[in-house]
């Protein structure tokens, strides 16, 4: 199958690489980058776990192809902290137990990341809706509703 030349930035730092036209952006970061903080679930575009952002938009990796992301910069879970010190979502998700098996929790900070630069200040209302397209078998949903809205106080719109 023929190759196609990629440049993009991941987390911060510039990838360069040649995949196969039909290679899954979720393959190209867990299987090529090794960035296995994505998740791969369902794949067909239903669970949310294999979220990234893609020019700050959240979207499903499982659903888009590498090259599509070309010229792009993604970040994944693994991009959220700064060093040692953890991101208010995944502060949040930690302190209000947002998580247990933790399998879906990478998809849902990065939804949430997006999610909270848009909206500052959501309403459970509003974090629920946004959630939708996630899903979770452990929590119950309730604490991670809790973790997006302690993560929107301590951002406080940054
Ligand atoms: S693995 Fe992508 S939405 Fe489930
Ligand atoms: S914490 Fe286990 S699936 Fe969500």
């Amino acid at each position: 199958m023929s190759q196609h030349a990629l440049h993009l930035s991941v987390n911060g730092e510039p990838v360069d690489a040649n995949v196969p036209a039909r290679r899954m952006l979720s393959d190209f970061l867990r299987d090529d980058l090794h960035l296995t903080g994505t998740k791969r679930g369902c794949e067909t575009g239903t669970c949310g776990a294999c979220t990234v952002l893609v020019d700050g938009r959240a979207v499903k990796s499982c659903l888009s192809l590498a090259v599509q992301a070309q010229g792009t910069s993604i970040t994944t879970v693994e991009g959220l902290s700064d060093g040692d010190t953890l991101h208010p979502v995944q502060q949040a998700f930690l302190s209000c137990g947002g998580l247990q098996c933790g399998y879906c929790t990478p998809g849902f900070m990065m939804t949430s990341v997006a999610f909270l630069k848009e909206n500052p200040k959501p309403t459970a209302t509003q974090i629920r809706s946004v959630l939708n397209g996630h899903l979770c078998r452990c929590t119950g949903y309730s604490q991670i509703v809790e973790s997006v809205m302690q993560a929107a106080e301590h951002m406080d719109g940054h």
